[in-house]
């Protein structure tokens, strides 16, 4: 591995804090990464049907191949051990371990992820599973989907199942990848699968995606009680445009609609009043009080919701400058908060992820926190050298990082930091177009080449086990 002359790299503020037992981690997800989608008795996905339909992914592009990660997740972990990374957060695809969301579980694919965690394992990386991370059986769609309050039922289910199969696997276990995008951005906004517009059937899926956590998270320890669950929302920081009490208000409705409505349910066990004043119309009440055997919200469900997890999972990328604005659907509009450097046009503000974390201790929930999601996209290229030089990625992680560890030392109790993503891969809608890893990926030959940040990551990692290292034994010897 050639060593980048950038690889020193600018350092972590001085303020930034970490504990030795800090997770230093990447992330990834099953259909960004797999491919071999008619493989190993898989079965089919909403993201296969969705990807497949034209007009819905930039160029066209789908997951079939991906990184071809299938193939090749053994040079994959290779990479990352040699990389220094400790942590590793990755997804299950459903329909590869239950073909149709129902019935056993296919033993290709159980044995695919036996081998794949036990190759963590055997590396000496430390392995975080998520459960759901968007790709639905197809089967279960047809017959309702997220929509349908069974498919809860049977996500809990899979639970249960994977638990058994799997579940000697990993200490760390996330139940559902941000629910927000799973019901609106597929049910409401239309731009990711299933690729509906229908608010009603959003709030649905926003409901029963919660209750599937709750029971998830029953069925697993049920049968691991040592387990750690938890479940990762997506949460933007969200500021007024101006003091005005109508931008004010403006932020108060998207904050309601996009993190109130999945973290007052998990973490206060009822649906906050300013969330109910917008999809009350569509059957949300806060607590299933007085509800009949049809409504949307039954008796009992926050409580499945509210199990106590054993930590939080926060992804955060978006800081929104919110304003009252006639013509949006609410009467409220937003735009990222500059500067916005990413390919992607999203904001480079670490300040934003320091305030979620401090905003989520606070007023929600005494838990750990896990980062399980953060990072950035730019226009990579390999240049003539044949290196991927990103000193870009490098000022965004080390701004966000820096932020993750002043909120530390300010008492948040966060446990760990998992980059997005270890290497590029199908980004949903927008394709092979954005590229978000930390190891740059040429899809015409699934080369894999470090970009600088790699690098840099890698090195900020060392270091800051060595001095925690040494900061404990200091300790010790006191
Ligand atoms: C998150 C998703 C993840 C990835 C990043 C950029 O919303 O969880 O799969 O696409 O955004």
């Amino acid at each position: 591995m050639t060593q980048p002359p950038l690889s020193a790299g600018p350092e972590l503020s001085p303020a930034a804090m970490f504990p030795a037992d800090f997770a230093w981690g990447v992330a990834t997800a099953a259909y960004q990464i797999e491919g071999a989608v008619n493989e190993g008795g898989r079965g089919q996905s909403i993201w296969d049907t969705f990807s497949h339909q034209a007009g819905t992914t930039i160029h066209g592009d789908n997951g079939d191949i991906a990184c071809d990660h299938f193939h090749r997740w053994e040079e994959d972990l290779d990479l990352m051990a040699e990389l220094g990374i400790p942590s590793y957060r990755l997804s299950l695809s459903w329909s590869r371990l239950q073909p149709t969301g129902v019935g056993p579980l296919n033993p290709e694919g159980v044995r695919f992820y036996r081998e794949l965690l036990e190759g963590c394992a055997a590396r000496g990386i430390t392995p975080y599973v998520t459960l759901y991370h968007w790709d639905l059986p197809q089967a279960l769609q047809d017959d309702g989907g997220w929509p349908a309050r069974h498919t809860a039922y049977r996500f809990g289910e899979y639970s249960g199942l994977v638990a058994e199969a799997l579940g000697d696997l990993a200490e760390h276990w996330i139940t559902i990848n941000e629910p927000m995008c799973v019901a609106f951005l597929g049910h409401s906004w239309g731009m990711q699968a299933p690729g509906f517009k229908d608010d009603r059937l959003a709030v649905r899926a926003a409901h029963h995606l919660l209750v599937a956590h709750g029971l998830a998270l029953a069925e697993f320890r049920a049968r691991r009680p040592e387990a750690k669950m938890g479940i990762t929302n997506i949460i933007g920081n969200l500021n007024p445009a101006s003091d005005s009490d109508a931008d004010r208000k403006a932020t108060e409705y998207w904050d309601a609609i996009s993190n109130r409505i999945f973290l007052d349910p998990v973490y206060r066990g009822r649906y906050a009043e300013s969330t109910i004043a917008v999809y009350g119309q569509y059957g949300l009440t806060a607590m299933g009080e007085g509800a009949g055997p049809e409504d949307l919200v039954q008796p009992g469900d926050l409580a499945i919701i509210s199990a106590p997890g054993d930590f939080a999972g926060i992804n955060h990328y978006t800081n929104m400058l919110v304003s009252a604005d006639e013509s949006a659907p609410g009467g409220a509009s937003w735009t990222h908060v500059q500067p916005a450097p990413s390919s992607f046009g999203w904001s480079n503000t670490p300040g934003a992820l320091k305030a979620v974390l401090k905003r989520v201790a606070a007023e929600y929930t005494s838990l750990p926190l896990y980062v399980t999601e953060n990072g950035v996209t730019f226009h990579d290229y390999v240049d003539p050298n044949g290196e991927v030089r990103d000193p870009e990625r490098i000022d965004y992680l080390r701004g966000y990082i820096s932020a993750v560890g002043e909120a530390i030392a300010d008492g948040v109790d966060v446990r760990g930091y998992f980059a997005w993503s270890f290497m590029d891969n199908f980004e949903w809608a927008e394709g092979y177009d954005k590229r978000f890893g930390l190891v740059y990926v040429d899809y015409g030959t699934q080369a894999r080449i470090p970009k600088w940040s790699a690098y840099w990551y890698r090195d900020i990692i060392a270091a800051q086990r060595e001095a925690a290292g040494a900061a404990v034994t200091a300790d010790a010897t006191a």
